[in-house]
This record gives structure tokens, sequence and C-alpha cells, in this order.
């Protein structure tokens, strides 16, 4: 099955991925993960994007476009993916499904994590991620063992820089005025499923497999 995990920056996409890709055995595909690893490595890709990451805009559309067709051609993609964080406009969808198509595969569910900024802001401004195996934890909600040590690899945990109070703002902005607008393009297609990004970690974790039950898919872990 391939899903869509769609939702406002901060609802928990990320979070529930990690989760939902070792329970079903789906391969999490970030482009946020991708382009800031990019980043760190200085590719070309990584040059073009960092000053559009840097303040909260959507890196242009033919780069993630063209880093998600290649990674979905893998071997490892073959038998399903979650894909976290694309597509976040018309455009994307569009070029997305006709890449698909070509494939003879389809988006088959995207869900919806329905959170409200407030919650967002919230949690990204008390996020904190881990600089070498990019592990997320929340100073409040998740918070690490040691305070500011990774729980996992035991390297520095940073804010990151886009996650400043006047970037997630413009994030938010952009959430609005780009991808806010699939919500109806996919349940046009009939394919949207809703939950909500306000729930504890662990509740929408149970909720969504709930959910994916319905939906005929069964956990492999
Ligand atoms: P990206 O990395 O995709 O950021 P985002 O979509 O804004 O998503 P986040 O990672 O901020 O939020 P999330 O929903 O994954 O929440 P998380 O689980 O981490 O994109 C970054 C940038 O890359 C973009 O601004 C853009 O420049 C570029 N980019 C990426 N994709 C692009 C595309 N397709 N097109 C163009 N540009 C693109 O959780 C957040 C925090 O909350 C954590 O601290 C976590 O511990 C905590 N938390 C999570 N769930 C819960 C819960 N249920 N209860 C309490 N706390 C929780």
């Amino acid at each position: 099955m391939n899903i869509v995990l769609f939702g406002p920056p901060g609802a928990g996409k990320g979070t529930q991925a990690s989760v939902l890709s070792e329970w079903y055995g789906l391969l999490h595909i970030s482009t946020g993960d991708m382009l800031r690893e990019a980043v760190k490595k200085g590719t070309m890709v990584g040059r073009q994007a960092k000053a559009y990451m840097d303040k909260g805009e959507l890196v242009p559309d033919n780069i993630v476009i063209n880093i998600v067709t290649e990674r979905i051609s893998q071997k490892d993609a073959k038998c399903g993916f979650l894909l976290d964080g694309f597509p976040r406009n018309k455009r994307q969808a569009d070029q997305f499904d006709q890449a698909l198509c070509k494939k003879g595969k389809k988006i088959d569910m995207v869900l919806y994590f329905k959170t409200s900024p407030e919650v967002s802001i919230r949690r990204l401004s008390g996020r904190r991620v881990c600089t070498n195996c990019g592990a997320n934890f929340h100073i409040e909600t998740m918070p690490a063992k040691l305070k500011g040590t990774c729980d996992y690899c035991h390297s520095l945990l940073i804010h990151r820089k886009d996650d400043q109070r006047g970037t997630v703002q413009n994030r938010l902005v952009v959430y609005k005025k780009e991808t806010n607008y699939l919500i109806g393009y996919y349940k046009d297609k009939g394919i949207l499923r809703e939950v909500s990004g306000d729930l504890k970690v662990k509740e929408l974790f149970e909720k969504i497999k709930r959910l994916f039950a319905k939906e005929g898919l069964r956990g492999v872990a």
C-alpha cells in the first residue's frame, strides 16, 4: 500500500511515520529528511534547497519531485511506502500521480492529521532533533533521558533553525496558501482519511492502526 501522511508542520507526521513504517513494513520517505541530508552533505540539491528551507518556504517543485520519483523507483519501495511531507501543492500532486501511473502504481490513501496552529507552534518550538541520527524529541512531551543528548546515539540535540517561532509562522502561512488545497483534491478522489493530530502520540498510533485495519492493512511487526 502507498500512503501519504498529510498535515501542517508539527502535526506529528514524522513521529507516526517512524513507528508505522516498522509496524507495517512500509518504506518511510520524508522529503524534509532527504533535503536536510542533502544540505548536510553539501550536494547540488542541498545547496539549491537551503535558502528556501531556512525561510520556511517550499523548495522548487522540480527538485522535490525528482528526488521522490527517484526514491520510489528503488527496490525497497516495492512493498509500499509512507510519504511524509510530499506532495505539498497541486503541481507536486499532479506530477507525482503521473509518475506513479507510468510505473503502474498509485496513492492508495492520504491520511490527514488535522491539527490546530496552536498545537503546531507548541510542538515545533519544543522539538529537539539529533544532529547525527535525526531522532525527534520534545522538551515536554517526549523529553530525552539526558537533556540535550540523543537517547539512541548519544549525539547532540538541537532546535532546528526553521523551528524558530518566526519561521514556523511562515511555514504555517505557506501550508495554508499552498498545501491545504490538497485536502479537497484527495477528498474528491475518495482516498482522504482524517485523524486528529492533536491526540497524544500513542493514542494517535492506536487510532491509525484501527483505521488501517478497516482499510485491510495488517501489521507485520
Ligand atoms: P519537513 O521536514 O517536511 O517539515 P514539516 O512538514 O513542516 O513537518 P515537521 O517535520 O515540522 O512536522 P511533523 O508533522 O513531521 O511533526 P513531528 O512528528 O516531527 O520540511 C521542512 C522544509 O523542507 C520545508 O519547510 C520546505 O522548505 C522543505 N520541504 C520538505 N518537503 C517539501 C516539499 N514536498 N516541497 C517543497 N519543499 C519541501 O513532530 C513535531 C514535534 O512534536 C516533535 O518534537 C515531536 O516529538 C512532537 N510530537 C509529535 N507528535 C506528537 C503528539 N501526538 N503529541 C505531542 N507531541 C508530539
